[in-house]
């Protein structure tokens, strides 16, 4: 007995039929009567639909509307706002984008820039690396000297090209990034996508922009690595990272590289060596060093393979912000249009250290004499998140062309340091709540 074939109810008895019928002449490539029917079934589904999709292209047609005249980016009062931080004042000579400009450096370097009266704008994303109201307070000081900090991430391609639309920028002082050496173990695509991605959707935008601006980016002394020729110069060997940190960094040097070869970009890379001072990272060792003493608690401190000591170029931020302000001032113009270079670009790389490398142990000793109190020391063996044992640069290079000339010893640095700290944390308005619970990697 022949099985029973099993029909779908309410279909056209003809159809019924057919279906019932051989199958085979349709299994030879040609389309079955059925597959008919259902093409025309589903068209009129369609059509009783369609009363449905008009409705819901409606709705989302309202909602486009209404999320985009919240977005923050096309409305006139951030127009107004951007326009207005970007005008020079008296003394001017540039308009200067700076990415990071709520971070520890980026804020310094735009308030300098715009007391001599640049133009600055400032972008950054604002995420809570460390303590976002670190970042908020010092945005409140740019704005109180009329520094606009739009807020986005590097990444986002329209905000770029909707800024630059708007403002022509001849300079972009670029210090957006994620930094941090030893976070990187954690949470190492967050350090593809700001030093990476950002960094080429950057470049990108420079690039295109007619004209050009020129580019003056933070690289860092980490990408010396293992290197152990001291004092660090710019012709060492750069290719032996320690932490994923530094090779993004790295990158970020190669990268900038291929720009200025294809693209002809002005380029100028820094390399800082650990800067320190007011408004700093609380995720830094001299951070979370005052903060663990001025509250009696422990504070750890590093050790070699072989007891020796770490050592660091701690340089001051005033210092820093000289270094960034003159390569400003000595980057020549780009070169490209169109998608190539006319002529050879600029292509700089500079150490901006303090060329005195201070044990660990003895900048302990140091922060103790300035706040008074002695530390508790506990000494660990280093962990291998990518620490390097010491750091020193050379800046010979920085010295002839940019004039630069750190003039900051570390015992001043760090008393200037650590009245900031105590007057913000102890007499400021409830900022002591502000790292509580904040523990650095
Ligand atoms: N402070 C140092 O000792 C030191 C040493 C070597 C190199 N650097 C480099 O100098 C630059 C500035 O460092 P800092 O100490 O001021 O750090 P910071 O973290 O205080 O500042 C970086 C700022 O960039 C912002 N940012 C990060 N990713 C972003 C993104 N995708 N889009 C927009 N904004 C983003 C952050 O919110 C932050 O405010 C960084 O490039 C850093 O790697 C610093
Ligand atoms: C320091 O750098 C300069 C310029 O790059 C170089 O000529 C000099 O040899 C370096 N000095 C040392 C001690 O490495």
């Amino acid at each position: 007995m022949a099985t029973p074939k099993v029909v779908s109810p309410g279909l056209h008895p003809q159809l019924v039929k057919l279906l019932e019928a051989d199958t085979y002449q349709y299994s030879k490539g040609r389309p079955h009567p059925l597959s008919y029917y259902y093409l025309s079934r589903t068209a009129v589904r369609s059509i009783a639909s369609l009363k449905t999709l008009c409705f819901l292209s409606f709705l989302v047609i309202i909602a486009w509307t209404f999320l985009s005249r919240r977005s923050p980016y096309s409305n006139a009062a951030w127009e107004k706002a951007v326009l207005q931080s970007s005008q020079r004042q008296e003394g001017g000579q540039m308009t200067v984008l700076v990415t990071g400009a709520a971070g520890f450096v980026g804020s310094h370097v735009s308030l300098a820039l715009k007391k001599r009266g640049d133009g600055v704008v400032g972008l950054d994303n604002f995420n809570d690396y460390y303590p976002v109201e670190l970042k908020r307070a010092r945005a409140s000081n740019l704005e109180q000297a009329g520094i606009f900090i739009v807020e986005g991430d590097l990444n986002d391609q329209n905000l770029l090209m909707k800024l630059f639309k708007l403002v022509h920028f001849t300079h972009i002082l670029h210090l957006a990034a994620q930094a941090g050496v030893r976070y990187a173990v954690k949470n190492p695509l967050a350090y593809v996508h700001s030093n990476v991605g950002g960094f080429v959707t950057l470049l990108e935008q420079c690039k295109n922009s007619q004209p050009q601006p020129a580019i003056v980016y933070a690289s860092s002394s980490s990408v010396y690595g293992l290197n152990s020729k001291v004092p660090f110069s710019e012709d060492d060997r750069t290719d032996h990272p320690a932490s994923l940190y530094a090779a993004t960094k790295k990158a970020d040097e190669v990268l900038a590289h291929t720009y200025n070869h294809i693209y002809g970009l002005s380029i100028t890379a820094l390399r800082f060596f650990t800067v320190y001072g007011p408004w700093g990272r609380p995720d830094m060792a001299y951070f979370s060093f005052t903060r663990n003493i001025v509250e009696g608690k422990p504070i750890t401190i590093f050790q070699g393979p072989h007891g020796e000591e770490l050592a660091r170029d701690f340089t001051f931020i005033d210092d820093i912000v000289k270094g960034c302000v003159a390569s400003l001032d000595t980057a020549l113009p780009s070169t490209g249009s169109g998608g190539k270079k006319h002529k050879k670009a600029q292509f700089r790389i500079y150490n901006l250290g303090n060329t005195q490398p201070v044990k660990v142990g003895d900048f302990v000793s140091i922060l103790e004499k300035h706040l008074k109190k002695k530390a508790i020391r506990n000494i660990i063996p280093m962990p291998s998140t990518g620490d390097v044992m010491f750091t020193h640069a050379n800046v010979t290079r920085a010295k002839h062309d940019l004039g630069y000339n750190p003039s900051t010893d570390l015992s001043t640095g760090l008393h200037i340091f650590v009245k900031w700290y105590k007057s913000y944390y102890k007499e400021g308005a409830g900022h002591e709540d502000m790292l509580k619970g904040y523990k650095p990697y």
